[in-house]
């Protein structure tokens, strides 16, 4: 018999690398879409034209995270064995713009979901994304064991589902876990997050099409690493026999302004003559640094980063060109 997982977020960044992976071991997968005007499935759109190929075992579905009689009646209906709860208002600076919105969807909507499962008593076995935005103003590196002290709406609302995924693992025996990630990235990263912005920003700017980049705080110091290689160490927490929490990291920090220069550098740029600094990407308070130290994830689940920065930044700058060229 395969397994059924329910994917929330599945149009997302991880959402999209997380179905394939599924699919490939054979997985029925179910993705949960939102309704907008026009049909946002670019991601995941292979997967939807090749279900027929793939023996109809790629499934999306309307529903919302506000809307927590669309998530209970799918997961009855479905009846999962895993859910990955990945769906998110997901940008750190639009959560202070929108920390109501943000506060329901991040935090609030999780623990709908995890009533579902627990009143249903479906041995389905939970994951939620939780974040290394949770450590904040916290010095690295972080680990399972580093205090929480979140610094926007985002960090805050997330850190409400994270302690509602312990406290539903505690009191009520569900398999569910946390993986902490920290930033991850890839060419199907969305647009306004800052290595994509800078991806795409280089590879404009090369073609012609773009004269300067406009960026915020260059002194940011982030744990990079790829999500296609992040979504597999999802997959492994909810393998485990006891659920539990992870920090899913590379362990190698560089700052916005060492990516900069390595984009600009792929394509013999000099990121300085290009990189102009706007005041309204500043956040009302910033994260200085994130470096994580996987050593659980490493002994626990087997799992490691292959690709650092330095080599996302070339391959970003290299699908982005090709994309433009296309
Ligand atoms: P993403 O690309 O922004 O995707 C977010 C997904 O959530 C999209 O599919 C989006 O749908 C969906 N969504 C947003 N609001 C929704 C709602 N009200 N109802 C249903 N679906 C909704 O994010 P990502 O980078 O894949 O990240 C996946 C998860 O991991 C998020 O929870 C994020 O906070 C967390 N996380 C990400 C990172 C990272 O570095 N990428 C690190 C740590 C944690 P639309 O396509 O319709 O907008
Ligand atoms: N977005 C953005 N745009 N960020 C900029 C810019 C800019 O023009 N200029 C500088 N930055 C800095 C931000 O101030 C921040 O310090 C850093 O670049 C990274 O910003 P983002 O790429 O927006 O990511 P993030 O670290 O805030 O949040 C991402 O990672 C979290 C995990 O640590 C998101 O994916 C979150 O959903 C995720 O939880």
């Amino acid at each position: 018999m395969h397994k059924k997982a329910f994917i929330t977020g599945v149009t997302g960044q991880d959402g999209s690398y997380l179905s394939e992976f599924l699919l490939d071991k054979g997985y029925e997968v179910h993705g949960l879409i939102r309704r907008s005007s026009s049909f946002n499935i670019s991601r995941i759109a292979h997967l939807h034209q090749d279900r027929h190929v793939r023996e109809n075992k790629f499934h999306i579905h309307y529903g919302d995270l506000s809307d927590g009689s669309s998530l209970t009646n799918l997961i009855l209906r479905i009846q999962p064995d895993e859910l990955y709860n990945l769906a998110a208002q997901s940008h750190v600076m639009s959560s202070f713009t929108m920390p109501v919105f943000t506060g329901a969807i991040d935090g609030l909507a999780p623990l709908s979901i995890l009533e579902v499962i627990r009143t249903s008593g479906l041995p389905i076995k939970y994951y939620q994304a939780s974040t290394s935005e949770l450590f904040g103003a916290m010095p690295p590196p972080q680990n399972e064991e580093t205090r929480f002290y979140p610094r926007s709406p985002y960090a805050a609302a997330k850190l409400y589902a994270y302690w509602t995924t312990v406290n539903y693992r505690e009191a009520y025996g569900i398999h569910a876990s946390n993986g902490i990630l920290f930033n991850h990235e890839s060419p199907r990263r969305g647009e306004t997050f800052v290595t994509r912005k800078i991806s795409q920003g280089v590879a404009q700017i090369k073609m012609g099409l773009l004269k300067k980049l406009y960026l915020g705080n260059l002194d940011a110091i982030r744990d990079w690493g790829y999500a296609k290689e992040y979504v597999e160490s999802m997959w492994l927490m909810l393998q485990q026999p006891q659920p539990s929490d992870y920090v899913v990291a590379t362990g190698i920090g560089a700052s916005v302004r060492d990516f900069c220069e390595r984009a600009f550098n792929r394509v013999e740029l000099n990121w300085e003559d290009h990189v102009v600094f706007d005041e309204s990407y500043i956040r009302p308070t910033e994260v200085n640094a994130l470096i994580g130290d996987p050593t659980k994830a490493k002994t626990h689940l087997g799992w490691a980063a292959k690709t650092h920065w330095d080599e996302l930044a070339d391959l970003m700058v290299d699908s982005d060109l090709r994309n433009l060229q296309r």
